[in-house]
């Protein structure tokens, strides 16, 4: 059975890649340093595997932080004696903010490129050279025309957050040039994932107040906040709000098991794939569609543009489907109605 060492394994795309992975029968080993998410996380991945016995025993859990150099090399040190050497490697932990970024850049250098800095270092030394990293659509930063975004589209991020993912990109394209090492890694860059499993266990549970826009929905729905500002109804879009490519967090997962697949496979030395739909939504659609599935009213209300986004941001998916031989499968009606369903089923979060 190979084991997977999942970084940010407890956050909110990294618990459903989790799940897809049990499932599949891998062993994980998940670090997190819990700094947005909650340890409850390992519990509920438990309830998944009850039905198969011994399968509780394929969770690991190490909390730590990966800009402790010390702490990784112990985590591989003791995994390697036990036996359990990590076969690959799919690394989320990271802030996501670009809010943030813009206000503390040096944090974002700082837990991303540092972090990812010292666990390529690590696994280097101990010969782990599979890796499957966490890019965004944000490195591609905005386009003019609103046409859909395909992999070889201008890399121009315009805040912290995503020039801490092009840059690391950067240096994973120098590593897998490397001739005495055999670098396997695939950069997959997300668009927009909402969603959660449909069974409500697990979903997303920032710590901090959301800035994404689903997180809000919901929180609007509940009438935990009066309104939800749309930011800006001047865009270059046909009802004038923003357009996203929403992407089921379920089917962003079942990607990562594809190309964790295909890396150990020796499919590829480096590829770099958009993982969205292809399909854009306004935030005014996205609106309707949550009300009408969930039966509630979500309130908005027209503000300013917020600093740092785009009119458009769509992905041209056809190389991840072609390569992954991957379709998402879940529609924006799902997306909208996991979300509400994980909602209600645990309105403190876990
Ligand atoms: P999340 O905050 O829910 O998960 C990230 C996890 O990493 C958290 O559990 C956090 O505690 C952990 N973490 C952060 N820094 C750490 C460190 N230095 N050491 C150990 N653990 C650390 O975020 P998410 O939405 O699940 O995003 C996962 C990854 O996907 C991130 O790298 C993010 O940049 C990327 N991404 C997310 C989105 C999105 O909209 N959610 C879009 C594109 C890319
Ligand atoms: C951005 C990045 C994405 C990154 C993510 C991390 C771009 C194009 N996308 O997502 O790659 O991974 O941040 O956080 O840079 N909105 C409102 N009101 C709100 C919140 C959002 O109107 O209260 C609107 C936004 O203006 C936008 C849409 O909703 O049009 C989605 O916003 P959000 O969920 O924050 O994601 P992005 O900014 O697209």
């Amino acid at each position: 059975m190979k084991n997977i060492l999942i970084t940010g394994g407890t956050g909110f795309i990294g618990s459903h890649i989790c799940l897809v992975l049990l499932n599949k029968g891998y062993e994980i080993t998940i670090v997190d340093s819990l700094i947005n998410s909650s340890p409850v996380v390992i519990e509920r991945l438990k309830e998944f595997c009850k039905s198969g016995e011994k399968n509780v025993n394929r969770i690991n859990f190490e909390k730590g932080d990966l800009r402790n150099q010390d702490f990784l090399s112990s985590l591989f040190e003791t995994y390697y004696k036990k036996g359990l050497k990590f076969d690959a490697v799919l690394h989320l932990a990271g802030l996501k903010s670009v809010k943030e970024s813009t206000q503390e850049p040096l944090k974002y250098w700082d837990y991303n490129l540092i972090g990812t800095i010292n666990l390529l270092k690590i696994m280097g030394e101990y010969r782990c050279t599979n890796l499957v990293f966490s890019s965004s659509a944000t490195i591609y930063g905005s386009k003019k025309d609103n046409t859909l975004i395909d992999e070889y589209s201008l890399i121009n991020p315009i805040n912290a957050y995503g020039y801490t993912k092009a840059t690391i990109e950067r240096i994973l394209e120098d590593l897998s040039k490397t001739k005495n090492q055999k670098w396997r890694i695939a950069s997959l860059r997300y668009f927009n994932p909402v969603g959660a499993h449909y069974s409500g266990r697990i979903g997303e549970n920032p710590l901090d107040n959301p800035n994404n826009i689903l997180p809000i929905i919901t929180k609007v729905a509940a009438g935990l906040i009066d309104e939800l500002k749309i930011f800006g109804n001047d865009w270059d879009t046909p009802d004038g709000t923003g357009i996203r490519d929403y992407i089921h967090v379920m089917d962003l997962a079942e990607g990562h098991l594809i190309s964790l697949e295909k890396i150990l496979n020796n499919e590829f030395k480096f590829i770099k794939l958009n993982l969205g739909t292809a399909k854009g939504t306004s935030v005014l659609e996205l609106i309707k569609t949550f009300e009408k599935v969930n039966k509630v009213k979500v309130p908005y209300r027209y503000c300013l543009r917020r600093d740092g986004d785009v009119a458009y941001s769509v992905a041209d998916n056809s190389l991840a489907k072609s390569i992954l031989n991957w379709i998402p499968k879940r529609d924006l009606e799902e997306m909208c109605r996991d979300s509400w369903n994980w909602y209600k089923n645990n309105p403190k979060g876990f």
